[in-house]
């Protein structure tokens, strides 16, 4: 199956989508950069910035207007996602858990009373949404969960623990995948929509992150959390399918997040080459900086193809989870190279924080481990090529 031929090819961004990209580029440059360096540095979490994303309407920006979202198309999304990247990855990863995870998931799979209770408010930014699925050992193995959820009749008895939880402290919604039925495999995995404060869960210690320093990232332990029935997405067993189906989605997210550090870290080499002179001329004018300029520039357009390719196929209803990892694959890899050549053009000031490139190199790196690591694409692309 070529899930990426027989389409018809139109480049052009609508005025909507354009106006979207201005609105994001313009919140990232005016609003997050100017405490980009100190939220990094005390691990702080974008709070106040956070919460006028949310009256923006970046959080729900897919979600119908009817469920107090958006209403627009992931290409928007991505455009969005990339600027916000280029400045605080910190800050775009809410968006992107919160939009293409929580809220997608919830709207695509929830049912009425679902949607009004929990989808509206997350749509409007006025809660931040969690999913639940990494444990201690069931990370890409992800059929393996040991948290389980006892039907109790009316109530399910959840117990175990969830790592890696991205919005783990700050979420009021947890999307929370657990094993109903062990003897069924992944087709006894139910995912119930558990709330902050439900007796007997606890969140743990923020974590120590390498980078997206500011995201706050937490252990989730349940210790018999009685969970409604009417908070089960879905028919039982349907857990699993929502997890790998709301990830489809999700990582076409992610890919634009890479895409946007990779850019950001881009823009920053490219400015600083024309401004640093060495041997008598501006550094850009050396081929050793030119050239790897070009290659960074060449990666980034393929990748930007991919995420929108991606984008575009989610919106027309077409087959996106093999283009949305093979963009989560590619732009993650381009994140990494860009950050690390960017920081190499900087030379000495590319290693301290006040020109941003070493934090955007850090924070390139989670890009190719979370919503599935470059490996697990790898297994996602492998299959649907060799078939
Ligand atoms: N859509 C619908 N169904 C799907 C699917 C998809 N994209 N992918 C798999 N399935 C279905 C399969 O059809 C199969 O169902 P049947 O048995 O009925 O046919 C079932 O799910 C099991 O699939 P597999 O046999 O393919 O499962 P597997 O054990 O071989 O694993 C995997 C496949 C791709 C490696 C998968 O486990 C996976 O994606 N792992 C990574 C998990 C992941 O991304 N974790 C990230 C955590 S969330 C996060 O990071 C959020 C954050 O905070 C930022």
């Amino acid at each position: 199956m070529d899930v990426l031929s027989g389409t018809t090819m139109n480049f052009e961004l609508t005025e909507e989508q354009l106006a979207v990209q201005a609105a994001a580029r313009d919140f990232a440059q005016n609003v997050l950069k100017p405490g980009v360096i100190e939220r990094d540095r005390e691990q702080r979490f974008p709070k106040d910035e956070i919460k006028q994303l949310g009256e923006l309407g970046f959080l729900g920006m897919m979600v119908s207007p009817e469920y107090g979202g958006g209403g627009m198309d992931t290409v928007s999304y991505v455009l969005a996602m990339e600027e916000i990247s280029k400045v605080d990855a910190s800050c775009s990863v809410v968006m992107s858990v919160n939009n293409s995870l929580v809220c997608w998931g919830l709207e695509t799979f929830g049912n009425e009373e679902q949607k009004r209770k929990y989808l509206v408010p997350l749509a409007k930014g006025e809660r931040i949404g969690a999913f639940c699925l990494s444990e201690p050992e069931a990370g890409s193995d992800a059929t393996s969960q040991r948290t389980t959820a006892i039907d109790m009749g009316d109530h399910y008895l959840l117990n175990g623990t969830k790592n890696w939880i991205t919005n783990g402290g700050t979420a009021s919604t947890y999307l929370v995948m657990a094993q109903t039925d062990v003897a069924k495999g992944h087709k006894g995995i139910n995912c119930l929509i558990v709330e902050k404060g439900m007796p007997g869960f606890t969140v743990g210690a923020k974590e120590d992150k390498l980078g997206i320093r500011g995201s706050d990232t937490h252990t989730l332990m349940f210790q018999d959390v009685k969970v409604p029935k009417a908070n089960r997405i879905g028919e039982d067993g349907f857990g699993f399918k929502f997890a790998m189906k709301t990830l489809s989605g999700g990582r076409i997210g992610i890919a634009a997040q890479a895409l946007g550090i990779a850019s950001g870290a881009y823009e920053l080499a490219l400015a600083y080459s024309k401004e640093r002179s060495a041997f008598g001329k501006p550094i850009h004018q050396h081929q050793a900086i030119a050239f790897k300029l070009a290659d960074m520039a060449t990666e980034i357009e393929a990748a930007r193809l991919l995420c929108l390719k991606a984008a575009w196929l989610k919106d027309t209803h077409g087959n996106y989870e093999i283009a949305g990892s093979m963009a989560k694959l590619l732009a993650s890899e381009v994140a990494m190279r860009t950050t690390v050549e960017a920081v190499q053009v900087h030379g000495g000031y590319g290693y301290v924080k006040e020109y941003h490139v070493e934090r955007l190199m850090r924070d390139a790196k989670i890009t190719q481990i979370y919503e599935g690591t470059s490996e697990v694409q790898r297994i996602v692309i492998g299959r649907s090529v060799i078939g």
